[in-house]
Parts: structure tokens; C-alpha cells; sequence
């Protein structure tokens, strides 16, 4: 395929960190997730990081100034010119318009949408037993994807913490974002043609495999156009 440009949709703990590190190893492309680089950047303590902390405590969304700006510049990267996998971005339908300007801009186009689909209950187990690598945001879950050591990534070996944002009322909070906000964006790539829906009520290797699938089905729809 000439360049796979990735989009990684769906509410908040449908396992979109989870696919993107698999996709990420399987394809060796750049993977950029905003909640990690904004989390990395409060962390930091930098302006952007101080600017995103309030909204992303009380699990409203950043201001689309601040995203646009943090991913334009990603995807202009030489790095990222053979194809990349966003997660998380975009969440709003001017931050959709904005990449497709700047897609517009460099002549190139987006690939795919995948939208992971999990029911709201299975969603709310899922954040809240989830546990985060404080050193690298490595993600775990105490029931589903238990670290070999209780506590301790097992990556780097870092403490597994409790992201502020998956307490229960900021998940809830969360949840109404992505319903008023981000799920406008389903229409919006299904009118472009590039929405791809996945079950993401599975286990993380078979939600995995339909994702490998249907990327090998845009494959072949590619090779049969050439
Ligand atoms: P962000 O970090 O992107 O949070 P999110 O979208 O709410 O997504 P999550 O990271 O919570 O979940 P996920 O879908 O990645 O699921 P995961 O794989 O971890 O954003 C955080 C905040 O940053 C936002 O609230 C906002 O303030 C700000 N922000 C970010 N981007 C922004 C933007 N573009 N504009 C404005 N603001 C922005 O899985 C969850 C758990 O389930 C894990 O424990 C995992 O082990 C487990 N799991 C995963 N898959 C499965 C499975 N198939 N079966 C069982 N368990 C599973």
C-alpha cells in the first residue's frame, strides 16, 4: 500500500492505546496519541502541559487550538511520511477539518477511521481496572491484562499507577464528551467513505486481527484499482 494514514476512533477505553501499540509494532510506523503526549507534557510541566492539565482533570476535552497545533507538526514530519497511526486525535469535528486541511496541504489523504466499538458497562470495567506505566503509559488491566508482578510494568519495570482521569466521576464525564463531541465524527468519516467499524467487545488479540484483516482488505482494494 502506498501509505497507510491511521485514525484510531471510539470512546474513551474501547482499547484504542491498546491496538495503536500493537499496530505500531506490526506496521513500524509513528504512533501519536494525544492523551499520551499532552499526559507527557503535563508531566513536563511545558505550556502546553499547563494549559491541557484543567480540562484533562476534569476529563473535558483540551482546546482545539492546543491539539491541532501538537499533531500539524507530527504529521509534517519526514518521519511520518510513509503513513502514521493517530489515537485519540481528532475528537471534534474542527480538529477532523483541520487534519484534513493539512492532509489537503501536503497532498496526501487519510486511509482509514477505525472505529472500535465496546458497550458502555464493558467500557466502565475497563477504566476502572485499567493501570498505567508511570515511565512510559504502558497499559494494563488488573482482571484482562494482569503485569506479570502486581504493581509494576512489565516493560520497564516502572510503578503501575491509577490515571486521575479514570476515577468514576470523570470517567462519566468523559463519556458525555465523547457522546456530545467526538461521536459526530462517525458520520463524519462515513460520508468521506473511510469509516472501517471493528467489535472491540473481544479479546485485545482478536480485535487485533479484524484490524490486520481489514487493513489487508484496503490492501487488495488498492492493488485492484492500480
Ligand atoms: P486519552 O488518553 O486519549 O483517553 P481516552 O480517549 O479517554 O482513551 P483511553 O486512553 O482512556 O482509552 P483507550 O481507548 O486508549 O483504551 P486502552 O487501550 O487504554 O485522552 C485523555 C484526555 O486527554 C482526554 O480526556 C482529553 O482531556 C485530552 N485529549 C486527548 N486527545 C485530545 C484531543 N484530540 N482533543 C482534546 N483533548 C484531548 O484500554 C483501556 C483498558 O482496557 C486497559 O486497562 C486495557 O488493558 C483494557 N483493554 C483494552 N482492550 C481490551 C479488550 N479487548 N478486552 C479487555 N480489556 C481490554
Amino acid at each position: 500500500m502506498s501509505e497507510l494514514n491511521l485514525i484510531l476512533l471510539g470512546p474513551p477505553g474501547s482499547g484504542k492505546g491498546t491496538q495503536g501499540e500493537a499496530l505500531q509494532e506490526d506496521l513500524r510506523l509513528p504512533y501519536y496519541a494525544t492523551g499520551d503526549i499532552l499526559r507527557a507534557a503535563v508531566k513536563d510541566g511545558t505550556q502546553i502541559g499547563k494549559q491541557a492539565k484543567e480540562y484533562m482533570d476534569r476529563g473535558e476535552l483540551v482546546p482545539d487550538e492546543v491539539t491541532i497545533g501538537v499533531i500539524g507538526e507530527r504529521v509534517e514530519n519526514p518521519d511520518a511520511s510513509d503513513g502514521f497511526i493517530l489515537d485519540g486525535f481528532p475528537r471534534t469535528v474542527p480538529q477532523a477539518e483541520a487534519l484534513e486541511d493539512e492532509m489537503n496541504k501536503l497532498g496526501r489523504k487519510m486511509t482509514a477511521a477505525i472505529l472500535i466499538e465496546v458497550p458502555q458497562d464493558e467500557i466502565i470495567r475497563r477504566l476502572g481496572g485499567r493501570r498505567t506505566c508511570e515511565q512510559e503509559g504502558h497499559v494494563f488491566h488488573v482482571e484482562f491484562d494482569p503485569p506479570n508482578q502486581e504493581g509494576v510494568c512489565d516493560v520497564d519495570g516502572s510503578p503501575l499507577i491509577v490515571r486521575d482521569d479514570d476515577k468514576p466521576e470523570v470517567i462519566e464525564k468523559r463519556l458525555e464528551q465523547y457522546r456530545t463531541k467526538t461521536a459526530p465524527l462517525v458520520d463524519y468519516y462515513e460520508d468521506r467513505g473511510i469509516l472501517q467499524k471493528v467489535n472491540g467487545d473481544e479479546a485485545p488479540d482478536d480485535v487485533a486481527d479484524h484490524i490486520r484483516g481489514l487493513l489487508a482488505t484496503l490492501r487488495r482494494e488498492e492493488e485492484m484499482e492500480m
